[in-house]
């Protein structure tokens, strides 16, 4: 029996932009905007490849793959270059939980930019700012079980609509949580192409040119979502970026778990895909005062990675997966995310043929574990 609550407790890539004006590419709100969610534009699919095995347990790629190898288990460990490396469940549940690290703060921005909206989101957030962005967040996250519905209803209508093979991840995994949340939230099918760009550069620390290419995508979907207050736009905003890449993420992960989880209900393929194949793999802190965690003292100013991927797999691992987080930033969207995949997943199952492929690539990031292309055959 699957136990979603005790599971429920950000990709690289330069955006693929044309440089044209933001308006020839994206309709203003109230323009008329193409019937199919999936009228987004191509991505950098890529081929399966004729290297790199995937591990049964979700690990690595052997040899020739993108996805880098995991930090091994072991105690906090200090990277010369990278900042502390904490892999143990004990030490990176303990690190989240503790307001002693933080979310490594943003510079502020102009509002508009790309930098403005990392400045005004919950995810980059602390303190009383954050409280009250979780809030707007937290006030506009949709009914899990309709966003199911919706899932499953436009992916069946994408699979019915194909001649032929279908990109999971381009077609699909992609594009229909966006539209499906998007939806909910006011705007329509063309916010997919733009949330898609803008969550390509919503990491901090990339370089200022893939900024200035995402921020007419920006302008593009604050046109898109009906008015109000910018701190809400904002939010919104950052809802539909967090809930890209990493459902993306989930949705294929779990396909390529169907050849290891044969008739298992896909909750529970669900719950083991997030333990044994998180598409977020780990997340950041910076020391804001003194800490102990896992025996080793941590100084303020440090760096910390914290290796979900690694905690999870963890024998001495508590009940709760960690990739959703834990603590005051922990993902809001947690059950959102495993209704939109799941209604994702049973249409596929219900239409189409999977053949598992030999060779998987995944999107080249540090932190996320998203495959590039998967085909299903519709019957
Ligand atoms: C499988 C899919 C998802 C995964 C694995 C995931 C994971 C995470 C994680 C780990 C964090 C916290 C990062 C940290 O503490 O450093 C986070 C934050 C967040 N997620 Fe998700 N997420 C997913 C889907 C979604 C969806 C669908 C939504 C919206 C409906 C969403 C909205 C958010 C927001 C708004 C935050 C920032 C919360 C805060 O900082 O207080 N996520 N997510």
């Amino acid at each position: 029996m699957t136990n979603l609550d005790a599971v429920l407790p950000a990709s690289d890539g330069s955006p693929a932009s044309d440089g044209s004006p933001a308006s020839d590419r994206y309709p203003a709100a109230g323009a008329s905007t193409p019937a199919s969610p999936d009228g987004g534009r191509l991505a950098d699919s890529g081929k399966l490849a004729d290297s790199g095995k995937l591990a049964d347990s979700g690990g690595e790629l052997a040899g020739g793959g993108e996805l880098a190898p995991a930090r091994p288990l072991g105690p906090p460990v200090r990277d010369p270059d990278a900042g502390w490396q904490l892999t143990r469940y004990a030490d990176v549940a303990a690190a989240l939980e503790d307001d002693r690290l933080a979310v490594p703060p943003v510079p502020p921005g102009t509002p508009g930019t790309m930098a403005g909206l990392r400045a005004t989101v919950a995810r980059f957030s602390a303190g009383e700012a954050h409280a009250r962005r979780r809030a707007l967040v937290s006030a506009d996250l949709p009914d899990p079980a309709r966003l199911r519905a919706e899932a499953y209803d436009r992916t069946a209508g994408i699979l019915e609509r194909s001649a032929g093979p279908v990109d999971v991840l381009d077609r699909l995994a992609r594009v229909v949580p966006v539209a499906v949340l998007a939806a909910r939230l006011g705007a329509g099918p063309a916010a997919v192409p733009a949330v898609r760009e803008v969550a390509a550069a919503y990491p901090p620390g990339g370089p200022a040119a893939r900024d200035r290419n995402a921020d007419s995508a920006l302008a593009a979907l604050v046109r898109l979502l009906p008015p109000a207050p910018a701190e809400v736009v904002a939010n919104r905003i950052g809802l539909l970026v967090q809930s890209c890449d990493a459902t993306a993420g989930l949705i294929g992960n779990a396909l390529l778990r169907t050849q290891t989880a044969d008739g298992a209900g896909i909750d529970q393929l669900l719950v083991d895909t997030l333990r044994y194949a998180p598409p977020v793999r780990l997340t950041r802190r910076v020391v804001v005062a003194p800490v102990r965690i896992g025996g080793r003292r941590l100084s303020p100013g440090e760096p910390v990675v914290l290796w979900f991927e690694t905690a999870n797999g963890d024998p001495d691992a508590g009940p709760d997966v960690l990739t959703f987080g834990a603590g005051s930033h922990r993902c809001p969207g947690a059950a959102q995310a495993l209704a939109l995949a799941g209604g994702v997943l049973a249409a596929i199952r219900a239409r189409c043929r999977f053949d598992p492929p030999a060779t998987v690539h995944f999107e080249a990031s540090p932190n996320a574990r998203i495959p590039r292309f998967l085909e299903v055959f519709p019957r």
